[in-house]
């Protein structure tokens, strides 16, 4: 299998989209809004905010939102993730996809698949989602790969 290089072209379609997402997020409660794009292997891109819910634990994170986007339009694999969150101002930590998000990345990315972190005004570290997640569980444990 070929290994998979997101391009310039490409990061900068993800940031776009996820800035442009993160400006739609609802999250009154925790204020923390954030945006998640995912290019997918026709090299279309979907994106998705955080929807959070007054009954907390019903909150949807944008990584969830933008992959049910991708699968909404078509494509079961994504090449690359973007996320654009509060994170990485003042000293912050950058904003990273929850455990969670990861086990639903890893339902329909490589393990090579690049994951990366951004805010409004600068670019923040690029991971595989392999690092974030290692030694995971996926589809091919149940014999679906
Ligand atoms: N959140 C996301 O949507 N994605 C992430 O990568 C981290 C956290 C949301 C969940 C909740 O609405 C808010 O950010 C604070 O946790």
């Amino acid at each position: 299998m070929s290994r998979f290089t997101l391009t310039e072209t490409q990061q900068q379609a993800l940031l776009d989209a996820a800035r442009h997402a993160q400006r739609q997020a609802y999250a009154p409660y925790s204020r923390y809004p954030v945006g998640a794009a995912v290019l997918d292997d026709q090299g279309r891109i979907h994106a998705g905010c955080n929807v959070e819910n007054a009954a907390y634990p019903e909150g949807l994170c944008a990584e969830a939102a933008a992959l049910a986007a991708m699968v909404l339009a078509g494509s079961i694999r994504a090449m690359a993730v973007l996320v654009v969150g509060p994170g990485g101002k003042n000293n912050s930590a950058w904003t990273m996809p929850c455990g969670g998000c990861r086990q639903k990345l890893r339902e329909f990315g490589a393990p090579s698949m690049p994951i990366l972190s951004a805010n409004d005004t600068a670019q923040g570290p690029r991971h595989t989602l392999s690092a974030l997640l290692p030694e995971s569980f996926g589809p091919e444990h149940l014999g679906n790969t």
